[in-house]
């Protein structure tokens, strides 16, 4: 299984001409720029700092040297947590969300993870209907979990189970 993640993920890459690099501090002002762009309340700068200080399964692709799509996950026991995830515009609707979420899950399997879980803001339909094609599974709701312009917002928890 582990070479077989590894092997796929190189191929794709070597067919798109794309880079994964680990996400770390050089990213964080194009990363941090992404997320202003995408994001109706995004992460602080520090948020994603903080992500650098504790074990994570996060990544960057990068066409050229342009980082095009970002992946915030951490594991714990045998569970990976998707924390955050974008694709810059221009980019969105051509697969390359599904690529992400793809690199993910062999690298998630290689940790011998089983299930990945994420929160969801309950309005971002795009989001909601790109994890639904991947199988991501509805799981449960968190009342008020998201703050917005004004108010705040529920999430919908969703999984994908690793087999
Ligand atoms: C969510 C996101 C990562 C998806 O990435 P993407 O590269 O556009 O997704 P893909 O091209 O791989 O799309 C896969 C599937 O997602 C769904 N999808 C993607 N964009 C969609 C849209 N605009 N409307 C409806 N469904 C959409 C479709 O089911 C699509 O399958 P199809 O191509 O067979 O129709 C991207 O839209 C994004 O960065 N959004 C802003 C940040 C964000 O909301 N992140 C999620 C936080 S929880």
């Amino acid at each position: 299984m582990l070479l077989h993640s590894l092997k796929k993920e190189k191929q794709n890459l070597q067919a798109n001409n794309l880079i994964i690099e680990n996400f770390s501090e050089s990213h964080l002002d194009e990363v941090f720029s992404i997320e202003s762009n995408s994001n109706p309340t995004p992460w602080k700068i520090d948020t994603f700092k903080q992500v650098l200080e504790v074990r994570t399964m996060s990544f960057v692709i990068k066409d050229e040297n342009k980082i095009i799509a970002f992946c915030i996950a951490s594991k714990a026991l045998d569970e990976c947590h998707l924390q955050n995830i974008s694709v810059i515009d221009g980019f969105r609707n051509q697969g390359l969300g599904t690529y992400v979420i793809e690199v993910l899950i062999g690298r998630a399997k290689i940790f011998g993870l089983k299930v990945i879980f994420l929160e969801v803001r309950e309005s971002n339909k795009v989001a909601i209907s790109f994890y639904k094609k991947l199988n991501f599974k509805e799981v449960g709701r968190r009342e008020g979990y998201y703050k917005k312009d004004s108010g705040r917002e529920s999430a919908l928890l969703m999984s994908l189970a690793l087999s």
